[in-house]
């Protein structure tokens, strides 16, 4: 309805210059605005934020920290209000705490942190006389944080599940570092438990070898953590409570229509470092959704449903639908070039046929049927292990590594999926994997866009790299095909979204060309093939996160502004949103093209 739908962004803007302001830039004629702030009201009566002062209580119903995915429904067709659901992926405690001592957080401080993870759930309000979105303390509102109950799903449950405190091993508290994901058509929202291994550590002793090499897979070492939760709560120590760390890195889903239900984690899907999950619906009615594993040399993922949507947005509807990512398969990419090794150097020069290209197969992991029961795919593992360790599935199999899979979005109007590989340091150095079609430069610093035309419910696909980012002057770089002089330099794909017209938008996270990172345009058919502009940048040290695109006007939450070496409460590389000598504060944003609004309906300004 309204301005979910449309033509989207007209990609005729004349591109931002790349710029290091601390602010958010937007083309001439387009106009932006701070939606809402960390710390600010959710829940009604939640005080007003106060850095100086901040509480755990206070934190339970404000806005969290960091935010990062956006998903937004219409909840009427007047574009008078919209459900949006955001991610709080982590915290960042030496510019949130005055005088903090990392060896030695408060109770208050660690608490705090807790409550400013997860998710938040509020209501907007179209702003009559521009495209501004105001928040509104409405009944559908929620605070999400580390320590709101969830239920996890599927064949993880069992021994490797439980805990003292939860003998079912199906009953968790939190969801933690919560990074992209999306929204499915049955109305709810996808989020992938990203980075979890940073909140685990120990005082204590870890000795079994099998589970030390089964938690340095996922990044997690026997020694005492960088936030020292477990020193406040048992649950976080490895020593002492050895399966709670099973427990995250599952793709969550959160019913945002009913402030009381209970968020799922779906273990069918696969426990690794989800960047997020999407969705597409075959015209058979089967449902795919794709997740990458973002971590260097780590995997790109699917899972294949077996049930069918159930139509209607009811209540029932809703609860059946979010049992469709239980049942069905999971798989993981190889991928396959087309082009002889040997002209794949890791220079980035693009081979004789002109294209970084090939072909991919899916390779099944374990599937669910429908009364639950799970079979391992995976020689010499069972279900469970499968749906826990799914790394070391993805492993066993062969699975292709790649420059650290983070968003993977199916286009809406062409179903060619569309996925960032933000970088990778480490390809080509010694001991690790060379380059490959896919992957074609060694110390990979600026990333590609993967373009893949799979048969969605099928095991084969064939792909290309859309883009090859950097410095389009540097001779390491592809766009498309497109003249290389005419467009916008960009560095380190993060997200993926499309406009209502299918149109491809990508932003950045770790510029590593020296400017701010930001949003653009990448045309993906005809003759502007590979065609990319620069439509918004963000302030000093902040990422560009949940990018949405809808009729003249995108949404944006940037995400730890002033985030840089040397920054400090002290001396902040940033003051933005609230300028003079303030702290930064991660926000969400709008913008909109000049002349949104002025009345009734989205497009009064611009008839
Ligand atoms: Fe949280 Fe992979 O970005
Ligand atoms: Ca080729
Ligand atoms: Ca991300
Ligand atoms: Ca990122």
């Amino acid at each position: 309805t309204g301005s979910l739908g449309g033509n989207g962004i007209d990609t005729t803007f004349t591109p931002v210059s790349p710029n290091t302001d601390d602010a958010v830039t937007v083309p001439a004629g387009y106009s932006s605005d701070v939606v809402i702030r960390w710390g600010d009201p959710v829940i009604a009566g939640a005080p007003e934020f106060d850095f100086e002062n901040q509480t755990a209580a206070a934190q339970a119903r404000q806005y969290g920290f960091n935010c990062d995915l956006a998903v937004m429904f219409p909840m009427d067709d007047r574009d008078e209000r919209f459900l949006f659901t955001v991610n709080h992926e982590y915290t960042t405690e030496p510019s949130m705490f005055r005088g903090y001592d990392p060896e030695n957080p408060t109770r208050e401080q660690v608490e705090i942190a807790w409550a400013a993870h997860g998710m938040s759930v509020v209501e907007l309000a179209s702003r009559p006389n521009d495209g501004g979105l105001d928040p509104v303390l409405g009944s559908y509102n929620r605070r999400i944080t580390a320590l709101t109950p969830f239920e996890l799903r599927g064949p993880a449950v069992g021994p490797l599940t439980r805990t003292n405190a939860d003998p079912t091993g199906t009953r968790v508290l939190g969801t933690l570092n919560n990074c992209a994901g999306g929204h499915t058509p049955w109305g709810t929202v996808l989020s992938g438990e990203e980075n979890f291994n940073q909140y685990f550590g120990t005082a204590g002793a870890v000795t079994d070898t099998t589970r030390l090499e089964q938690l340095r897979r996922y990044g997690i070492a026997a020694e005492t953590s960088g936030r020292k939760w477990e020193n406040f709560d048992d649950r976080f120590d490895l020593a002492k409570e050895p399966n709670e760390v099973n427990r995250f890195g599952y793709v969550v889903e959160v019913d945002p229509w009913n402030p009381d239900s209970t968020p799922v984690k779906h273990s069918a899907m696969g426990r690794f470092k989800h960047e997020g999950a999407s969705i597409h619906v075959t015209p058979g009615g089967t449902v795919v959704a794709y997740s990458g594993d973002d971590e260097r040399f780590d995997y790109l993922y699917k899972f294949v449903s077996s049930r069918r949507i159930t139509p209607g947005q009811t209540a029932t509807a809703r609860a059946e639908n979010m049992k469709i990512l239980d049942e069905g398969t999971l798989y993981v990419a190889t991928f396959s070039g087309n082009s002889p090794a040997a002209e794949i150097d890791g220079t980035g020069a693009l081979p004789a046929d002109g294209r970084f290209d090939g072909t991919g197969t899916w390779i099944p992991l374990m599937t669910v049927t429908a009364d639950g029961a799970a079979v391992s795919h995976v020689d010499g593992m069972t279900p469970e292990q499968v749906a826990v360790h799914t790394r070391m599935a993805g492993d066993a199999v062969g699975a292709t590594k790649m420059d650290r899979p983070e968003d993977v979005e199916p286009s809406p109007t062409t179903g060619k999926v569309y996925m960032a590989l933000t970088n990778n340091s480490q390809r080509g150095t010694a001991g690790k994997a060379a380059a490959d079609e896919a992957n074609p430069r060694h110390n990979n610093k600026h990333g590609q866009v993967v373009e893949i035309t799979d048969d969605h419910a099928g095991t084969t696909f064939g792909w290309n790299l859309l883009l090859v980012c950097g410095d389009p002057k540097e001779a390491d770089t592809y766009f498309g095909g497109f003249d290389k002089s005419k467009v916008s330099p960009i560095s380190c794909p993060d997200n993926v979204a499309f406009g209502p017209d299918g149109g491809l938008w990508v932003s950045t996270d770790g510029n590593a060309l020296g400017f701010n990172d930001g949003l653009y345009s990448v045309a993906t058919s005809g003759p502007n093939r590979g065609e990319t502009k620069l439509f918004l940048t963000v302030p000093v040290g902040a990422e560009t996160c949940g990018p949405l695109v809808f009729e003249n006007r995108a949404i944006v939450n940037v995400q730890h502004p002033g985030e840089k070496d040397g920054s400090s409460i002290e001396n902040p590389a940033s003051h933005w949103p609230d300028g003079g000598a303030s702290q930064p504060r991660p926000s969400t944003v709008v913008a909109w093209k000049n002349g949104f609004g002025g009345g009734a309906g989205s497009l009064g300004g611009l008839l």
